[in-house]
């Protein structure tokens, strides 16, 4: 794929949905599912299963490396009932809409030491300046953990996800299983010391579960709550400055910010794809897809929703949206409820703090091969 994809997938994702809401690949041996509809259907069949086991291809360059193995198929993200169900409702109480809400101020804290600290910078990156620590201090929050801590998992997640994105290629799984040693190490330090107000702490001791659920849940909420959030924050921000319009309107606190993150999620959705394979035979749209077929999911697609709205691609907070960006069904995204507080926090203190920032448009760039969207590096200016 060349650079431009990156830059802006959303041409490429329209021609599949015009071609069909549901299509076979012939190249990538996988159905492309991009319609809102199908998505959906195809999210809530319990004939679709995440286990990694099923998902990993044969030629998944992981089998190498036992760890990397066994820490994903420890992830519940990539496992079905009844080991996903058990693992989930572990952590359901714990993320709560009231745990948001009792987090605020956590994270207002947070996102206003990012802000000073950017203030005394000769040049600001809104990626790596902002966006991704800013992600790290609402994780370290959400485990009651160090920074550190997580701004060293952020750096070992980021070698999973590129393994993730190319599971085909030895040096990436390579450096994936070093990732996960290294993970290992962080997170078993951290065990005994673990807070009770930490996400993880109710998997700690729980002999109901499996072994090393802690361990592997600490590794998956790395991953999970990383890029994405940054993600949002980053590139929400980014769509903003370059509509000084919509972003002066933000910074005069006259918009409802619950709707402009769910707009700015919507537009540029920070897990564009998520991965399924068939149990049995599924129709979905008039296609059969047959047990053992893979299935990518377009969330990014869906979100467009070209097929049933004129101005899919027009950032327009009082559009009245139901949007995927978090996923649909069992999997539905645990962290939503603290993506949304943070990024709200984030793009609402930023944006009143630094009511004119400029944006240096050709310093943008976007992340490349990671499976998420987001941006690498992006300079403004303070004026
Ligand atoms: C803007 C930020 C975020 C976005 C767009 C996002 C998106 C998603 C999506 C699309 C899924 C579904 C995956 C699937 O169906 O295969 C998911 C699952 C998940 N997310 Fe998020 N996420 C975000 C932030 C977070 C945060 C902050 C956390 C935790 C700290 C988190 C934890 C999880 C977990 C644990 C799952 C797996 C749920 C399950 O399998 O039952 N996410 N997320």
């Amino acid at each position: 794929m060349g650079v431009s994809f990156w830059e802006d997938p959303y041409p490429v994702y329209k021609r599949f949905q015009e071609r069909s809401a549901i299509f076979w690949d012939e190249a990538l041996d996988v159905w492309v599912v991009t319609g809102r509809n199908a998505v959906d259907t195809v999210l809530r069949s319990p004939a679709m299963s995440s286990d990694w086991r099923r998902l990993n291809i044969d030629e998944s360059a992981s089998q190498e490396f036992p760890e990397l193995e066994r820490m994903l198929h420890g992830w519940f993200m990539l496992m079905d009932p009844p080991a996903h169900t058990l693992l989930r409702r572990t952590m359901q109480s714990w993320f709560s809409r009231s745990r948001a809400e009792s987090l605020a101020e956590d994270f207002q804290s947070v996102v206003s030491a990012h802000l000073d600290r950017v203030r005394t910078l000769p040049t600001v990156d809104l990626a790596k300046d902002f966006a991704s620590p800013v992600a790290s201090g609402l994780l370290a929050r959400v485990l009651d953990v160090p920074v550190e801590v997580t701004v060293e998992a952020a750096e070992h997640v980021a070698a999973i996800a590129s393994f993730l994105a190319q599971p085909h290629k030895r040096e990436f799984a390579a450096k994936a299983a070093d990732a996960v040693d290294r993970l290992n190490t962080l997170y078993r330090r951290l065990a005994p010391s673990l807070s009770r107000n930490s996400a993880l702490f109710p998997l700690v001791n729980d002999s109901a579960l499996p072994p090393d659920a802690y361990l592997h849940t600490a590794h998956l909420l790395s991953f999970a709550g990383q890029e994405t959030t940054a993600g949002l924050i980053g590139t929400g921000l980014l769509h903003l400055l370059r509509r000084p319009n919509l972003y002066k309107e933000v910074a005069a606190g006259q918009a409802d910010l619950a709707a402009v993150v769910e707009e700015l999620v919507r537009f540029d959705t920070p897990v564009p794809q998520v991965p399924r394979v068939a149990l049995s035979d599924v129709t979905v749209d008039g296609h059969t897809i047959r047990a053992g077929d893979r299935v990518l999911v377009l969330l990014a697609a869906a979100n467009r929703d070209w097929q049933n709205s004129e101005d899919a691609d027009v950032l327009d907070f009082a559009r009245d949206q139901k949007n995927i960006a978090f996923g649909v069904g069992i999997h539905y995204c645990l962290g939503a409820p603290i993506a949304r507080k943070g990024a709200l926090i984030a793009i609402r203190d930023w944006t009143t703090t630094f009511p004119e920032t400029l944006l240096s448009p050709e310093t943008v760039q976007w992340s490349v091969g990671t499976g998420y969207r987001g941006l690498e590096s992006a300079l403004v200016q303070l004026v």
